[in-house]
């Protein structure tokens, strides 16, 4: 009999979600933690972390994310944690009641987000990470110019992406802790409630922020595995065996299903993985369990957020047995 779900299929454990969504919320409850969605893309499972976890306010990387996000009926605070030069289809948004705030870090993203129509902003610091942000010293200037511009400055964010690479914990700690100075330093030049910082395997070593932008924890992957242990592997890419010879097997998914840039991934129950090409994952079963042609095995992705974006539906199971799928719909820009 064919299995009815084709692969190569995402795989969502929702009972490792919820117990994940639960220890993240004991650790930050509420509005403590502001998810971040670009890890799962899924209303459905933004809807768990605000149901299980209560948390209210969430984090988007692109426009579509927070539009997605306000059509789902989770538009209470939502924080586009990017800078973007056409605000158009935010100041929308807010137009119909959704509260959108969104990072600036320049004379041009003020600008866009005055004209754009949005009113709530976040100077975006550089806190170590060579991506977006300003200087910490030129954030009081650029607050300054986003209130002349009418514009309510809530705060700062900043994210010390660069810590999340660092494997042992406590040097790992001595990059945030550095990081939080820099956005210290610029939140006292800037003022406001809000100081946003944080993630999956800082959110325990980040004492400054107000607030924690973790996303990853809700899904997991075998790079922030080991450095974030309090979370579960709840995301599994499903692949059926399609070839066998003496000394290996292939699988039908590939670099087109799976997020790489963190390395291949890890085969559930053992084995290693040997190439992965466009569409074909090439591996060793573990010695003496040989494998067939048709076996489903299971792989856990090395990065969710790729991974996550690759693929349109989630396969849900409950107590190991399948019970939903879940459109990915916070997917394009
Ligand atoms: C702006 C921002 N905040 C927070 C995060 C943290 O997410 P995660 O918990 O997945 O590491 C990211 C991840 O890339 C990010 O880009």
């Amino acid at each position: 009999m064919v299995p009815a779900v084709q692969t190569p299929a995402l795989v969502v454990d929702l009972d490792v979600v919820e117990a994940n969504v639960r220890t993240m919320a004991a650790a930050l409850p509420g509005d403590r933690l502001r998810p971040h969605v670009k890890a799962h893309k899924c209303t459905r499972l933004a809807w768990v972390q605000r149901r299980v976890g209560g948390h209210r306010g969430f984090t988007c990387a692109t426009v579509r994310e927070v539009e997605g996000m306000a059509a789902a009926g989770l538009g209470d605070d939502l924080l586009l944690a990017n800078e973007v030069l056409d605000c158009r289809r935010l100041g929308a948004l807010v137009e119909r009641g959704a509260r959108v705030t969104v990072a600036v870090d320049s004379e041009e993203t003020i600008a866009a987000a005055a004209d754009g129509g949005v009113r709530e902003v976040l100077v975006d610091v550089n806190v170590g990470l060579p991506r977006c942000g300003c200087r910490p010293d030129d954030a009081g200037r650029l607050a300054d110019r986003a209130r002349a511009r009418g514009l309510s400055v809530r705060g700062v964010m900043g994210y010390e992406g660069h810590a999340t690479a660092v494997a042992d914990r406590s040097e790992r700690a001595a990059v945030v802790e550095s990081a939080m100075e820099r956005l210290a330093t610029a939140h006292a030049l800037v003022g406001g409630d809000v100081v946003s910082a944080g993630s999956t395997v800082t959110y325990d070593l980040n004492r400054r922020a107000t607030e924690i932008q973790a996303g990853s924890y809700v899904l997991m992957d075998s790079y922030f595995g080991p450095m974030a242990p309090a979370f579960g592997q709840g995301l599994f890419l499903e692949l059926t065996v399609i070839s066998v010879s003496r000394r290996y097997a292939v699988a039908d998914g590939g670099l087109k299903c799976l997020g790489m840039d963190h390395g291949p991934p890890v085969l559930v129950g053992g084995g290693e993985v040997l190439v992965v090409s466009d569409e074909h994952l090439t591996f060793a079963p573990p010695p003496g369990e040989p494998v067939r042609v048709g076996d489903r095995v299971r792989v856990i992705p090395a990065h969710v957020d790729p991974t996550v974006a690759y693929h349109a539906v989630l396969h849900v199971e409950r107590a190991g047995a399948p019970a939903d799928r879940w459109a990915v719909d916070l997917r394009g820009w």
